[in-house]
């Protein structure tokens, strides 16, 4: 077997678990199953896929991630109890020898009184005996003591060395509630290296929530006191204030080599492509100052800045746009490019689609060309990301047009496809976009309530893409939806429709479901 580099710092990404429960930013199969397929051509150590107990859905995602993926390790997320480690290694088995079972429980005096009503040795036996139980199943089996940043060092230091003796070759500490500074974090980990005598046996992870803004810099100081892998996810997405950013500690790490004396596998240039697609297919935008992947990332606005640009590019800038990806233009296709060129191009953008896929969107690709001067790559994310929906449409949107000004009444004629059936109604409201929600409200007879509604452009220029993000309750339902056009009115009506198609769905399901168990809350 090939020795560890040990100076190689594993990326664990877990966009798709820890980034999903990032409120809004639930995930379609088809949606996890491209992101899963640009984290491969990031070159990701090991991509963590759901959380296979806590739904269908998730349990879905991480089996399909497992019997595609070809690189990464694939970790699916238990609680330490049978039934959920054997749902886990269910899901995540096809991966074969890249198979990981990610087993945690909490072990913070906290948690264990007020969450677990258990003591310490409760709390260490459970962690001892569902470690043994994941490795029944798969060699690798990874351990986190959850709020392990709250934890007494010693009983923390403790359950590492039982779990490490029980079978777990990977050691992650988070700090669950990103409570956490540096230099103390820092110091935990140092601790840890110091006072479990197997943790040679093991790799240490740290998993740092961003609570205080501190994740990136704790997961380096974690780095610099031996930690050998850091868990984060594309644009920093994840629960409450999100996790430790993907781009901005791989680029920390490539650009401080000097200071770190570490590396990643990471191919940086896929970074910017990552992060967009990310972006498009949660509805999650990217603040304009984000670090690395932000607009504002590599803009220069001081005359100062710029003269000293021209001068010497280094004067103002750590690294370039090309190490991260971003292109010098990306301006890609025009309407008379073929076929082949639409599905070479889908391919480097890293979207592997069928032939039937790749017929509706170079379809929908030559529809765009037609209204808009330029395509750029966020349009063609769009369009895929449209397709992807993968909910079952009980109705389409086959025509919509408003009418709306200052001084007259918005009213908006729709016509929806729902089976063989062509509706079509007419209704006014307070503005066009009121008026078309409404009539669609009229014609399907549910009712929604708007809760959220985003509207942002998805590229630049006068003709840009419209995104719409809408959050809808229905029947006490609270449903996302996502919808673009290069009209704000269609875009809008195309969200809302989306989240009332998710809604349908999902009803239909709760009717043949027997009554539901409880489930486990998602986790942070
Ligand atoms: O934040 C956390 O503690 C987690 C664990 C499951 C690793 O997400
Ligand atoms: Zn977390």
């Amino acid at each position: 077997m090939k020795a560890r580099d040990k100076n190689r710092v594993i990326i664990f990404d877990t966009t798709l678990r820890d980034g999903e429960q990032c409120p809004g930013a639930s995930m379609r199969l088809g949606e996890k199953i491209q992101i899963a397929r640009q984290l491969e051509r990031l070159k990701v150590d090991v991509i963590e896929a759901g959380f296979p107990i806590a739904s269908p859905g998730d349990f879905e995602a991480v089996k399909t991630i497992a019997e595609q993926s070809k690189g990464p390790r694939i970790a699916g997320l238990a609680r330490c109890l049978k039934k959920d480690i054997e749902r886990c290694a269910e899901a995540v088995m096809p991966a074969g020898n890249r198979a990981r079972i990610h087993a945690f429980l909490a072990t913070s005096a906290i948690h264990r009184e007020f969450k677990l009503k258990k003591a310490k040795n409760e709390i260490l036996r459970q962690a001892v005996e569902h470690v043994k139980y994941a490795r029944s199943f798969v060699d690798d089996v990874q351990f986190s003591p959850e709020d392990a940043s709250r934890t007494e060092p010693e009983f923390l230091a403790e359950i590492t060395r039982a779990v490490i003796d029980a079978g777990a070759t990977t050691i992650n500490i988070p700090d669950t509630v990103g409570y956490a500074i540096p230099s103390e974090f820092g110091r935990l980990i140092g601790y840890l290296f110091e006072h479990v005598p197997n943790i040679g046996q093991a790799i240490v992870h740290v998993h740092c929530h961003n609570d205080l803004g501190l994740a990136v810099a704790n997961s380096l100081a974690a780095v610099q006191n031996g930690a050998r892998g850091v868990e984060c996810t594309i644009n920093g997405l994840g629960e409450r204030a999100g996790n430790c950013s993907l781009e901005e500690i791989a680029m920390a790490i490539r650009l401080r080599k000097d200071e770190l004396g570490v590396t990643t596998g990471i191919q940086t240039k896929e970074i910017f492509r990552a992060s967009r697609m990310v972006s498009q297919l949660t509805g999650m935008m990217i603040q304009r100052n984000k670090a690395v992947v932000g607009a504002n990332a590599f803009a220069h606005e001081s005359g100062i800045h710029q003269d000293g640009m021209l001068k010497e590019r280094s004067t103002y800038e750590i690294m370039s746009p090309q190490d991260v990806g971003i292109p010098e233009s990306e301006l890609v296709l025009g309407k008379h490019s073929g076929r082949h060129a639409f599905r070479v191009h889908m391919n480097k953008m890293g979207f592997k689609l069928t032939d039937a896929e790749n017929e509706l969107a170079y379809n929908r690709f030559i529809e765009l060309a037609d209204k808009k001067k330029a395509v750029y790559d966020d349009d063609l994310i769009a369009i895929v990301q449209d397709m992807l929906q993968d909910v079952p449409s009980a109705y389409t949107l086959q025509y919509l047009h408003v009418s709306a000004g200052s001084d007259t009444v918005a009213t908006a004629t729709v016509q929806l496809q729902k089976g063989e059936e062509t509706l079509q109604d007419a209704a006014c409201g307070d503005g066009p976009v009121d008026a078309a929600l409404k009539t669609m409200d009229r014609m399907t007879g549910v009712q929604g309530t708007l809760l959220d509604y985003a509207l942002h452009a998805i590229t630049r220029g006068k003709d840009a893409m419209a995104e719409a993000t809408v959050s809808v309750r229905f029947a006490g339902e609270t449903v996302p939806g996502k919808g673009s056009s290069t009209d704000v009115v269609e875009a809008s009506a195309k969200a809302y429709l989306n989240a009332l198609n998710r809604h349908l769905v999902n009803r239909g399901m709760a009717a043949r479901k027997k009554p539901a168990k409880r489930k486990p809350r998602k986790k942070a």
